[in-house]
């Protein structure tokens, strides 16, 4: 997945042009810049690259999901659905705006199950965010249906899955609003950075104000633009975005890299008898940026997993066991455990989540291991790759 391993000439010219100008700031500035608006010129190429009307880009990825949450008017005591399944960032988005995260079951897509979606709705819920996990995708057809029945909002967290598509649109580009992450482990960076996407003027125009203190952005003034409603800084710095501009043109080039080792190693690990894959809904295509497999049981993966890591195979998650992105491991979600006092309608409204049933999340997260796709293994470094984790899982398999 990582973008920062073909990291070179172009993104340090396109710094350069920066640090050159001095105007290290988005907004402001026109006659010191020489020309040089990067954060602009990455959110055209983007939302060009997303074929959607319009592209934001922001400090980070959890950024983009609070700001699009905003965007569109969500707030106090309104219920988002979640998968049990994804990066703390989605929880932390929703808290942050006084929001309620309504945790549900994933499937074996390794994503939202649009039936526990279904039964997770009440008169307070408003948004469905699944969360394209690993670098495939939530049958967003299914998800569709569900909100356009119940007059939800369909919000994409495509951090982990930048490139994959749905029916022929880019993934996060299907639903209302679709959130990436540029951080420095994403398929394409900025250092730190992320954008929303979007084809509604009014929740790109709300996110564009809302990011930067509310400015409306209208003039060429920044100190007599006006404020239609309060905002927050949630902006990248020219420095980030011009690292974005550079990697954003390379894209297609690191997907390209990524599918060759993903299929390299998809395709060793299929002749292993009790090995099986995650599901790709019918319509789907992956970014490929991990390769995300089942064990018959917890107890194999577990041990497999391990066995992986002592054979010298790096990059392997067995994610039913990790602190930041299942469940779990999430006691300060569950206990609300903060440093400041919550909001009256987060504490009156969360689900008491340390008595929640989330079996069927578990029986496929604990079968579940992800190989991470790295863009820089040589020919002979995958194909030894591939070799030494079908040496390994077959042993594992018949201890
Ligand atoms: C699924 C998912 N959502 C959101 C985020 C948050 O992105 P950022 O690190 O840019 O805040 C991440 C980051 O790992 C992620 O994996």
């Amino acid at each position: 997945m990582p973008g920062f391993e073909l990291f070179g000439e172009a993104e340090k010219a396109q710094v350069n042009d920066v640090l050159d100008s001095g105007v290290l700031m988005r907004y402001g500035f026109d006659g010191m810049r020489n020309g040089h608006w990067k954060a602009k010129e990455l959110e055209k190429a983007f939302s060009e690259r997303m074929q959607t009307k319009y592209a934001q880009v922001l400090s980070s990825g959890t950024a983009a999901l609070t700001v699009a949450l905003q965007s569109a008017g969500i707030g106090a005591g309104d219920e988002v659905i979640m998968p049990t399944f994804t990066f703390v960032a989605s929880f932390e988005s929703i808290l942050a705006i006084g929001a309620i995260p309504v945790l549900v079951d994933i499937d074996d897509t390794l994503t939202l199950d649009p039936h526990a979606v279904a039964k997770a709705i009440t008169k307070r819920t408003k948004v469905v965010m699944p969360v394209h996990m690993c670098g495939s995708m939530a049958d967003l057809a299914a998800l569709k249906a569900i909100c356009t029945q119940h007059n939800l909002l369909l919000l994409e967290d495509a951090c982990q899955a930048i490139g994959g598509t749905y029916q022929g649109k880019p993934l996060g580009s299907y639903g209302d609003l679709g959130c990436f992450s540029f951080d420095y482990v994403k398929t394409i960076t900025c250092g730190e950075g992320g954008a929303l996407i979007t084809n509604n003027e009014t929740y790109y125009k709300n996110a564009d104000h809302y990011s930067d203190h509310g400015h409306d952005h209208v003039g060429t003034d920044r100190g007599a633009e006006t404020h239609p409603f309060l905002g927050y800084n949630f902006r990248i710095s020219e420095l980030n975005a011009a690292v974005g501009c550079a990697q954003v043109k390379r894209l297609d080039e690191f997907l390209a890299i990524q599918k060759q080792q993903y299929t390299i190693l998809r395709e060793a690990l299929e002749g292993i008898d009790g090995v099986t894959f995650r599901r790709v809904p019918k319509g789907g295509t992956e970014n490929y940026s991990f390769l995300n497999f089942f064990l018959p049981t917890q107890e194999k993966a577990r041990m497999v997993h391990k066995a992986l890591g002592a054979a010298g195979v790096d990059a392997c998650f067995y994610w039913y066991d990790n602190n930041w992105h299942y469940y779990r491991k999430w006691e300060h979600l569950t206990k609300l455990t903060s440093l400041g006092k919550f909001p009256k309608e987060i504490l009156d409204g969360l689900p008491d989540y340390g008595k929640a049933d989330f079996s069927k999340s578990d029986v496929w997260m604990g079968r579940t291991i992800s190989s991470l796709v790295k863009l820089s293994w040589t020919p002979e470094e995958v194909k030894n790759r591939a070799h030494l984790m079908v040496r390994t899982i077959t042993e594992g398999l018949q201890d």
